[in-house]
């Protein structure tokens, strides 16, 4: 890897760059630290705080995806070999990461592609009504307005508030609306606006309780905050690994609980969706066939080639992920925003972090004070050199594992009246 800018001189942010590529060459050098950015050279703003948006690639991720890229230069199709590899380990990885066995796991390019996914092959029937959430990101809603569309259905929307009040009166919400009959529940497992952590498993529960499924968007809460699919009891799970997976975006992940797969009605296959699906390509004459059964677990939905320098981005950075521990970055994030949050209501904001701190993800999204608008204090705030995004009107602040209150917060607040002023 080349250190050199256009002209041939050598710059130093690519010095930064080459030099971190070089450390964690060395067995011994520490990977991955809590607060330490080192893996970040060249990072401009001083506080980025948009995890819930999108992260920047640490050195390890820029390295992976470089050396497949090179593979691919260096050797053309030959480079599918690595491809093979990165895969199987990604979805090792992956099924860690949300508590399941890695053939309950499909490669997905998104988390959009896992909603299309499941809403467009449920086995529907007409007139299921659908529950979704007023307040919600539109990626998990407008696929089953599609569906809805398509095979007949009526969707059935119910409040954040009473969620946001207490998980009991959200329970209550949800189950006046499953006692009127309702064949899926979809929801996000934190909600990208107030960074609110859903009762996914008494959700879960209530809904089997109805004979309902649970559909969870869960790209906001992998990565920051502990999963476990199997004990909340989702049947469907999908996330993206741009956002606190911190990979690139064009790799994630859907999730179908096993005993849901024989049901469902594949409509995105393709022709990777079969049983051994390449021989044709790989043994000679006499492979070629179109009646090969699609394959019986959730990997039918990876049915073409896909992104793999998506995926490998994705599996170097669950590497360094899984080997801090999501309790662990969960805890330091909430370190961060515990000091942060009483800085932004002093000077006038309006926190929507949860009081119950079992409901919280990494997110603390923040209303204005009145009269202030939202879009030139992110701009004032990103001249300051802090990062953060204004989803829905309020400032959110996101911090990930690379993040330390201790360098970063005296910053961030006098960005803060600097903003103001
Ligand atoms: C809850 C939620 N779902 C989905 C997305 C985006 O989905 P995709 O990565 O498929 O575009 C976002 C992005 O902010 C989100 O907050």
């Amino acid at each position: 890897m080349g250190c050199l800018d256009p002209r041939g001189r050598a710059s130093p942010r690519r010095r930064g760059y080459d030099a971190a590529v070089t450390d964690i060459a060395r067995p011994s050098a520490p990977i991955a630290r809590l607060g330490d950015r080192s893996l970040f050279p060249g990072l401009g703003p001083a506080a980025y705080l948009n995890h819930a948006g999108v992260s920047p690639p640490s050195v390890p991720v820029r390295r992976a995806v470089l050396e497949l890229l090179e593979a691919y230069a260096t050797t053309g199709g030959h480079a599918v070999v690595a491809t093979l590899g990165v895969r199987a380990r990604l979805r090792e990885k992956l099924a860690r990461l949300l508590g399941v066995r890695p053939v309950d796991v499909a490669l997905t390019f998104g988390t959009t592609h896992g909603v299309q996914a499941i809403a467009l092959s449920f086995p529907w029937l007409r007139g299921d009504r659908v529950v979704l959430f007023d307040g919600e990101f539109p990626a998990n809603v407008t696929p089953w307005q599609r569906a809805a569309e398509l095979f007949g259905l009526e969707t059935v929307f119910i409040p954040l508030a009473p969620f946001e009040a207490s998980a009991d009166a959200g329970l209550g919400a949800l189950e006046e609306a499953l006692r009127r009959g309702a064949r899926l529940v979809a929801v996000s497992a934190v909600q990208f606006r107030s960074g609110l952590l859903m009762p996914l498993a008494e959700m879960a529960a209530l809904c089997a309780r109805h004979g309902a499924e649970l559909f969870v968007d869960a790209v906001q809460a992998l990565g920051a905050v502990p999963f476990d699919a199997a004990r909340i009891g989702a049947d469907y799970v999908a996330g993206g690994g741009h956002k606190w997976l911190m990979g690139v975006e064009g790799a994630g992940a859907l999730y179908v609980r096993p005993e849901r797969v024989a049901a469902l009605r594949p409509a995105l296959a393709g022709w990777l969706s079969h049983e051994d699906p390449v021989s044709f390509l790989i043994e000679g004459a006499g492979h070629l066939r179109y009646d090969r059964p699609l394959r019986p677990d959730a990997s039918v939905f990876e049915a073409s080639s896909t992104g793999a320098l998506a995926q490998a981005a994705l599996d170097a950075s669950l590497g360094l992920l899984l080997e801090l521990g999501i309790p662990a970055i969960h805890a330091h994030a909430n370190r961060y925003l515990d000091r942060l949050e009483p800085a932004l209501q002093a000077r006038g904001f309006s926190s929507h972090r949860a009081r119950d701190a079992s409901r919280r993800s990494c997110i603390l999204a923040a209303t204005p004070p009145p009269g202030r608008d939202p879009r030139r204090l992110r701009d004032a705030l990103a001249r300051e050199g802090v990062a953060v995004a204004i989803p829905d009107g309020l400032l959110r602040f996101a911090p990930q594992w690379p993040n330390d209150a201790d360098r970063e917060l005296d910053r961030v607040v006098a960005a803060l009246d600097a903003a103001l002023r």
